[in-house]
């Protein structure tokens, strides 16, 4: 199944670099888990993954966080939609743009195990979970909101609002450190169970802060025991770790696609169990969609036409590769670097070893260097003098920390340069 699978990709590369718009099909199921383990190592298949990305190499990039370059396939197929758009112009936009979107909202939804109606495009998960905590109308004067340090700061500044909004507490707390399954299934158990009033909780699947993976199910069913919602922010998850949104066990999801699905900037979306609708607001009194329809949850007016276009091509390679090859590749770069840096005793790796705690994304702290400042100046030495990109991450209780994500275009060759950078400077 590899060796069709890479046959598959080289066509791919060939015809990208033929200069046509290479179009990945879904001909191939994605790889079951275990061949998609076997997978992780084969470098040549691998490569040929990373020569569908063109990268500038002059830096060993493992700051993939952020958002993901789009692969060549999805790029050419970006500038030709954007290339036709500006061509056609309104004829396209008032002519069968809306047929499109349409078919954009379909392979979402069917990538991501939902019903179309249960879908609304957004510009990301920024513009999706602020729909989501600002709109949601079940809370009563008195209520408590509930997040974690962990949780995105701007979605935390959206929950912050709820105070003024609705009237609402808001309580925080902390995600132990070092983490471990038990230990953060006891923290959300115990804050809940403290915390009687607590109607709404913000649930990051996969911190940006430390690359911590939630058990986000088990955490849902606690808190529906309790009469609590659950939003759960899936910013970083999907693309990087396989699951169906019904997995999740949420009713409320806000998810990236320009993240680890590698669709133009500027893509997101949001989801809302059928039928709890109701409990998320209109969007700014919006009257193109009628309130039982979930379009008229989120009222972006123009956006980039030729980014929700692109949005197939991105979800065809995703589907191509596999969200488990994916998911196995991303976690075997994790592993490789973090096997290699354990045994410095002044490291600490963020992230435990523990499977389904993790995926491609690991934080590390130098011990006794909790400040901005400590950490800032690490990260401009492993830039300057080393050649090797990570960005400092705040608000984590214990303190400030230093991100690493590698891609699916990353080598291990950058990642031995990050370990001997990460010997230098933790010495
Ligand atoms: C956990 C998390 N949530 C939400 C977001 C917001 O995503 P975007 O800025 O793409 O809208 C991010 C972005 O990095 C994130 O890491």
């Amino acid at each position: 199944m590899i060796a069709r699978r890479r046959f598959l990709i080289g066509s791919m590369i060939a015809a990208a670099a033929g200069g046509s718009i290479a179009k990945a099909t879904a001909e191939t199921a994605p790889l079951p888990t275990l061949d998609a383990a076997a997978a992780a190592t084969d470098a040549s298949y691998w490569a040929s993954i990373a020569d569908l990305y063109e990268v500038d190499r002059a830096v060993a990039n493992l700051e993939n966080g952020y958002w993901g370059i789009m692969a060549r396939p999805v790029l050419e197929n970006y500038i030709e939609n954007t290339q036709r758009v500006n061509r056609q112009n309104t004829v396209y936009a008032r002519g069968t743009f809306g047929a499109d979107l349409e078919n954009t909202r379909n392979r979402i939804a069917a990538a991501a195990g939902v019903q179309p109606e249960e879908v609304a495009i957004t510009r990301g998960a920024t513009e999706a979970l602020q729909v989501l905590i600002a709109g949601y109308n079940k809370l009563q004067p008195g209520d408590t909101v509930l997040f974690a340090d962990l949780d995105y700061d701007s979605m935390q500044y959206a929950m912050n609002a709820l105070k003024d909004r609705r009237g609402v507490e808001v309580k925080t707390f902390d995600i132990p450190e070092p983490a471990t399954r038990e230990a953060v299934l006891e923290t959300y158990r115990l804050t809940l169970e403290q915390t009687p009033k607590a109607k709404l909780l913000l649930l990051t699947h996969l911190s940006h802060r430390t690359g911590l993976v939630m058990p986000v199910r088990e955490i849902a069913e606690m808190a529906r025991a309790r009469g609590v919602d659950v939003i759960v922010d899936a910013a970083h998850s999907w693309g990087q770790i396989p699951f169906d949104i019904a997995d999740l066990g949420a009713d409320f999801v806000g998810l990236n696609l320009h993240k680890w699905i590698g669709a133009p900037v500027g893509m997101g979306f949001l989801y809302i169990r059928k039928q709890r609708l109701a409990d998320i607001d209109v969007h700014f009194g919006d009257e193109d969609w009628p309130a039982d329809d979930i379009r008229s949850r989120i009222h972006t007016g123009t956006l980039n036409f030729a980014a929700a276009l692109s949005v197939p091509a991105a979800i065809d390679l995703h589907e191509q590769i596999g969200a488990p090859a994916k998911h196995a590749r991303l976690t075997h770069l994790r592993n490789y670097w973090v096997a290699k840096v354990r045994s410095i005793e002044t490291l600490e790796v963020l992230t435990p070893d523990e499977s389904g705690m993790h995926a491609g994304i690991t934080s590390f702290r130098i011990k006794g260097k909790p400040s901005k400042d400590d950490n800032t100046a690490i990260v401009n030495r492993l830039r300057d003098e080393f050649k090797v990109l990570t960005v400092r991450r705040g608000g984590v209780a214990a303190g400030n920390c230093i991100r690493v994500s590698p891609a699916l275009y990353t080598t291990e060759a950058e990642l031995d340069r990050l370990v001997a950078a990460l010997t230098a400077v933790s010495s």
